[in-house]
């Protein structure tokens, strides 16, 4: 897939690499690139060659947050434009991102900034150089993380952590992103994308069905009441056993004569090949 300028999809193997294409940028995200992202999801969403995501960067940044001319002072006296890549921004970043039915890795090295953080924490693991740089810097440049930064902040950092980022514009490393549950893993920049690959390895070795139902248990009982929660897993889980009858069976027939531990490892599946 090479039509889009400001992004680069290279698949492999099932696992689609999509990088942010404007090195010479740092990959900070304009218009362009608002809307070529909608299209690159909504693509790889239906592609079946493409069983996990991983969103990554070209050139020396992961992305240097929202392209602060392109995206907004040349926009100042285009309302209908800003609204319009306003809104292309959040949809492809947090709602297509965060509600994806395939699995996504946020693969971070060099620079994550601003804006940058929205798509992060949609993904739903993110592996991090040691030695990339984080920052909020909004707070540098006059303004506050709004778009949607400083909520699904907290979605990922505790209060404190939070707080203190977005107050100083202070910038933090790798280490440090995994220690504050900003990133789920740091490695040496040089292990990155070989355990980013080994990773969604693992997750292309699992039933899809059973990784979308994964996601939507964890994502959408976060605010639920137990009591709901426990109303929504039966009917997800009923979803589930609709769209793919076979799958606990063969699991749980598997393991009883003895042909794996699923302590340790995946079913075969029949459906591997579908
Ligand atoms: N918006 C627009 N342009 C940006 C950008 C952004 N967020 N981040 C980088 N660029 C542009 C620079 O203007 C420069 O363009 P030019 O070559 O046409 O002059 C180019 O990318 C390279 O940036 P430069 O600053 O020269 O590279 P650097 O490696 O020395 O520094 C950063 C990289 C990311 C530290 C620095 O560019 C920066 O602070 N960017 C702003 C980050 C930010 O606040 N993002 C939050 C936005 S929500």
């Amino acid at each position: 897939m090479s039509e889009w300028e400001t992004v680069a999809v290279e698949k492999e193997d099932g696992i689609a690499w999509v990088y942010l294409n404007r090195p010479e940028k740092r990959n900070a995200m304009n218009p362009k690139l608002h809307y070529e992202m909608l299209e690159v999801l909504d693509r790889l969403e239906f592609d079946d060659t493409a069983g996990v995501i991983v969103l990554a960067g070209k050139g020396d940044a992961w992305c240097a947050g929202q392209d602060l001319k392109e995206s907004f002072r040349d926009l100042w006296d285009e309302p209908a434009e800003l609204k319009r890549s306003s809104w292309a921004a959040q949809e492809w970043r947090w709602r297509r991102l965060y509600t994806y039915p395939k699995p996504t890795i946020a693969m971070v090295h060099g620079y994550c900034f601003g804006g940058a953080f929205t798509q992060l924490i949609a993904c739903d693991v993110a592996l991090a150089a040691e030695e990339a740089t984080f920052g909020l810097s909004e707070v540098n440049w006059g303004t506050f993380p709004a778009g949607l930064v400083s909520r699904v902040l907290t979605e990922a950092l505790g209060y404190r952590d939070a707080m203190y980022y977005v107050l100083t514009g202070a910038t933090f490393d790798g280490r440090r992103a995994a220690e504050m549950r900003l990133v789920t893993f740091a490695y040496p920049q040089a292990q990155l994308r070989e355990r980013t690959e080994a990773l969604a390895r693992t997750l292309l070795e699992k039933n899809p069905h059973t990784l979308a139902a994964c996601k939507d248990a964890v994502k959408n009982s976060a605010r639920m009441d137990f009591a709901l929660a426990e109303q929504y897993f039966a009917a997800r889980s009923l979803a589930l056993r609709a769209v793919d009858p076979d799958a606990r069976r063969q699991g749980i027939e598997q393991f009883l004569s003895g042909e794996y531990k699923p302590g340790f490892e995946p079913y075969s599946r029949s459906d591997q090949d579908q």
